[in-house]
């Protein structure tokens, strides 16, 4: 079996960059027609390859950003240069990823709770992706928050899952994203959401241990603990980042070297101070930055809206957004910047 020590640790290297983050730009075809729909742009497959283009080809957007998680449609296409999209990040210095994950299916006998497929042919799925550019890759399991969810069945399920995908990847040289997300839906507290984010985390790390998961190359993509979106006492920056750090220091051991937080539905202001506050604390075991969709990508979205001549404010946007956040990744951000 080929050794990629060498391979996983130069990727490691490079994504734990001081003050760099990863764009997920990974939405299905099903979800990123749904934010497309919501900002009048046709969902058109011309339509996804000239927004992710655009994206990828910001000005100098290197510098806040390390790596992007790439939808398998975007692996294998071209950008508008007609250059492959991987060989276009790798030659502006930016890693590629891949999202790997089939999705959610229900698991039985729970209430209404998912599990996430997509193990079956992984590793011959992963060579392909490899030979292609990609050089890490992620995998989503969700929980929901109710008065009876997560089940510890739904909790020990996914985190399976997880690992087995983790060690496919790191066995194909491929930097494994492990991301549980908790999800913000529902009227919960900050108290249950660090209740459920605990349990989830400490099954998670029990499982990556159980499959001899290497968690020097492992990159931990973990949703925040905050109230639901619908709760009547939303939680101050402050909370979130207390209640965050308390069960990431409880359950992430510090061999894991970055964790890079999704926004979930965050707005992007939030989401950038939430990751500031907690990085202004200084002294984390891990290095602590960002790997949103939604949180980078919303303003550009709507700026560009499909218009040709709006990609120059649409990168702007970009650019803007993940400028703040590298600087929230290291401490650094004030809410008078967003001005
Ligand atoms: P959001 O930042 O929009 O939550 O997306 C992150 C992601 O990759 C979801 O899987």
């Amino acid at each position: 079996m080929t050794d990629f020590t060498h391979d996983l640790k130069t990727t490691i290297g490079r994504l734990t960059a001081r003050g760099k983050g990863i764009l997920a730009a990974d939405e299905s075809t099903a979800t990123i027609s749904k934010r497309f729909e919501a900002v009048g742009i046709a969902t058109t497959e011309d339509n996804r390859r000239a927004y992710r283009d655009l994206l990828m080809t910001t000005p100098n957007i290197n510098a806040f950003i390390a790596g992007v998680i790439l939808f398998e449609e975007t692996l294998n296409q071209q950008n508008l240069q007609s250059t492959p999209f991987p060989q276009a990040l790798a030659d502006a210095g930016i890693l590629a990823g891949i999202k790997v994950d089939k999705g959610l299916i229900p698991l039985q006998n729970t209430n209404n709770e998912m599990v996430t497929q997509g193990l079956d042919g992984l590793p011959q799925r992963l060579a392909e992706y490899k030979a292609k550019g990609a050089s890490f890759a992620k995998w989503r399991a969700v929980y929901t928050i109710s008065a009876n969810t997560p089940s510890c069945l739904a909790i020990a399920a996914n985190a399976e899952v997880l690992a087995r995908y983790a060690a496919c990847c790191q066995e194909a040289g491929i930097v494994p994203m492990v991301e549980p997300e908790v999800l913000i839906d529902g009227e919960h507290t900050i108290e249950q959401c660090e209740i459920a984010s605990r349990a989830v985390l400490h099954a998670v790390f029990n499982a990556l241990f159980a499959h001899k998961v290497n968690l020097a190359y492992t990159v931990l993509k973990p949703s925040m603990v905050i109230n639901g979106k619908a709760c009547r006492m939303p939680a101050s920056v402050q909370a979130v980042a207390d209640a965050t750090l308390r069960v990431l220091r409880a359950t992430v051991p510090a061999t894991v070297p970055t964790i890079n937080f999704l926004s979930g539905g965050q707005t992007p202001q939030q989401a950038t101070a939430h990751l500031n506050a907690m990085n202004a604390k200084g002294s984390l075991p891990w290095n602590v930055s960002f790997s949103y969709a939604r949180a980078l990508q919303d303003n550009c979205m709507k700026a560009w809206a499909g218009q040709s001549t709006a990609v120059a404010a649409a990168q702007q946007a970009f650019y803007q957004r993940a400028k703040l956040n590298s600087l929230a990744a290291l401490g650094n951000y004030e809410e008078a910047m967003e001005k």
